[in-house]
């Protein structure tokens, strides 16, 4: 019989109880597939007698998370404690200075730091595995780095934060504004200790960054993902692209093109029909598009303790079968630093603006698009009071930066009441 595989978890919060509760109900199940037992020996957390809806009572105590990191009965250390710096990051390096492989469901620690300790990681022969830090069980990491690796990817999608994806789905479904949804969130339970992690976009953007290495061989690089939160989207706006065809959705596209790498976690439309436009609730979705596969769309729980559980077991299983893939799906040395795409590619755009209700108002803001080179494909205007007129035009493909030309053109007119809204267009 092969040696059972020891775990050291750090955190048990919602995703480190989620774990022990699998490897206590599944115990039988998991030494059939691993092909070895899997224990429990020692867990950390920040209170030792909090009450708990697992028994932690078989297992050693440290008080420090990193002491994790150095025990002998240790082969496995669970990062699950969050947070880019301090503890997690001084446990993932001690873990791995110390031979052991690491499991982590934390996004922004490897967002920020994953390169050097997959290089740390693979130097010492160890894995370094993430799964549970994108799309919660969504296994999506696994069918980048295997089930997809005969393909040259040529883009990666994703509504990665539920929360966000529950707010802009929920003002639409109840009228409701921003504001009183972000406030149910918080009733909830829903968001982050800092919730512009969220609503900022920043957790889906570490996330992207993620996918977007593997996807195209790149050294992850989380400042260079072009970030816009869902702070701004009015109920308007969401009621206006649906008119249209479209769902607002915050959306993270990854893409590499001749100008470089294109990384953007930004509030998008996308057709409604799509799978992506039909997403509700707090649910995830990762879209994936390769060369011989096409078009593939993964779906699920993104956060929650069993989903997320659930993928870092699939991580622990794979290191106990003696499966340690490289981090990043190839080695890490090789990964290359893509240059960042300054301008993204173009595609079509949804444009509001409210106009003062007088003649030749519209003729201007279609000149001022004409000379910025952009065709306009729709254009509505709505009801009103006299005084202004809501228009919303949707442009054939267009560059951001002549569209950035046109606003500033638009500015120039004098017919325009309030600021613009301007939104891409995904195509998919
Ligand atoms: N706060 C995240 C979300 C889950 O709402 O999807 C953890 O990344």
């Amino acid at each position: 019989m092969n040696t059972p595989l020891r775990l050291g978890i750090a955190g048990l919060g919602t995703v480190g109880i989620g774990v022990v509760k699998i490897v206590q109900t599944h115990g039988e199940m998991l030494a059939r597939r691993a092909g070895r037992a899997i224990e429990i020996v020692a867990v950390s957390a920040s209170s030792r007698t909090k009450k708990r809806s697992a028994d932690i009572s078989a297992y050693a105590w440290e008080d420090d998370p990193v002491a994790l990191g150095r025990r002998d009965d240790v082969d496995l250390v669970l990062e699950l404690i969050g947070g880019e710096n301090g503890t997690a990051k001084a446990l993932a390096e001690t873990a791995i200075a110390n031979g052991k492989d690491v499991v982590t469901a934390n996004k922004a620690l490897l967002a920020h730091h994953g390169h050097a300790l997959a290089l740390a990681a693979e130097a010492q022969g160890r894995a370094l595995r993430f799964e549970a830090a994108v799309a919660g069980g969504i296994p999506v990491i696994k069918a980048l780095t295997e089930g997809l690796a005969g393909n040259r990817i040529e883009r990666v999608m994703g509504v990665m934060n539920g929360t966000c994806n529950y707010i802009l789905t929920r003002m639409e479904a109840t009228g409701q504004g921003y504001n009183a949804l972000f406030e149910e969130c918080a009733r909830l339970g829903f968001l982050e200790a800092d919730p512009n992690l969220d609503v900022g976009g920043i957790d889906a953007g570490h996330k992207l960054s993620l996918l977007a290495a593997i996807a195209f061989g790149t050294q992850v690089k989380f400042s260079a993902v072009e970030l816009q939160g869902i702070t701004d989207i009015s109920l308007d706006d969401i009621r206006l692209a649906r008119d249209m065809g479209f769902s607002i959705k915050l959306l993270g596209v990854a893409q590499m093109t001749g100008r470089g790498l294109e990384q953007r976690m930004t509030p998008c439309l996308v057709p409604e029909a799509h799978p992506l436009g039909q997403l509700d609730g707090g649910t995830n979705m990762v879209v994936i598009e390769g060369d011989s596969v096409g078009q593939i769309v993964l779906r699920g729980a993104g956060a929650g303790e069993g989903p997320t559980a659930s993928a870092v077991m699939g991580d622990v299983i794979d290191i106990a079968r003696g499966f340690r893939l490289p981090t990043f799906g190839a080695p890490a040395d090789t990964l290359i630093e893509a240059p960042a795409a300054v301008v993204s590619s173009a595609a079509p755009w949804y444009l509001r603006m409210v106009l003062l209700d007088k003649p030749g108002a519209l003729a201007k803001i279609a000149t001022a698009l004409g000379d910025a080179g952009i065709s306009i494909d729709r254009m509505r205007q709505y009801s009103h009071d006299g005084a202004h007129a809501p228009v919303l035009i949707v442009t054939h493909k267009a560059a951001s930066d002549d569209i950035r030309h046109a606003l500033d053109r638009f500015a120039a007119t004098g017919v325009l009441v309030e600021e613009p809204v301007a939104m891409r267009i995904e195509e998919v």
